[in-house]
């Protein structure tokens, strides 16, 4: 079965330098009438990783400031409400109250263009 899911442009490498590329989802995750939900891209260990800005603890955002994820370690990936503590390879969570649960990980690619995101169906 073809998957029709489109790639969706989100910035260049050095967008990252700053920390993160957040973004909006634009297919496949809002219903009409809703806010789209938000995602957010990392390098950690030299990989991309992207993951829905959603914490499964309250299912609000993980962040309070632009582009501020990981924690102040540079280890792990925080919620900026409660402090749970995620992996920034699988997006599970290791510590907090959702301990156990995971972030919802996004498709990421880097091409000569720019850094795309597939958001999930
Ligand atoms: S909302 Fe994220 S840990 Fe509570």
């Amino acid at each position: 079965m073809t998957d029709h899911r489109r790639w969706q442009y989100i910035g260049q490498a050095e967008d990252l330098n700053t920390g993160a590329i957040e973004f909006a989802l634009t297919a496949g995750t809002a219903e009409a009438g809703t806010v789209a939900q938000r995602g957010f891209v990392i390098r950690h260990d030299g990989e991309l990783r992207a993951y829905v800005n959603q914490c499964p603890h309250l299912g609000i955002e993980l962040n309070w400031m632009p582009g501020r994820f990981m924690d102040s370690d540079g280890c792990f990936i925080q919620c900026s409400t409660h402090g749970a503590l995620f992996l920034p390879d699988s997006g599970e969570c290791i510590a907090g109250p959702c301990q156990g649960d995971a972030l919802t990980p996004l498709e990421v690619v880097e091409q000569p263009d720019g850094i795309h995101i597939r958001p999930p169906e």
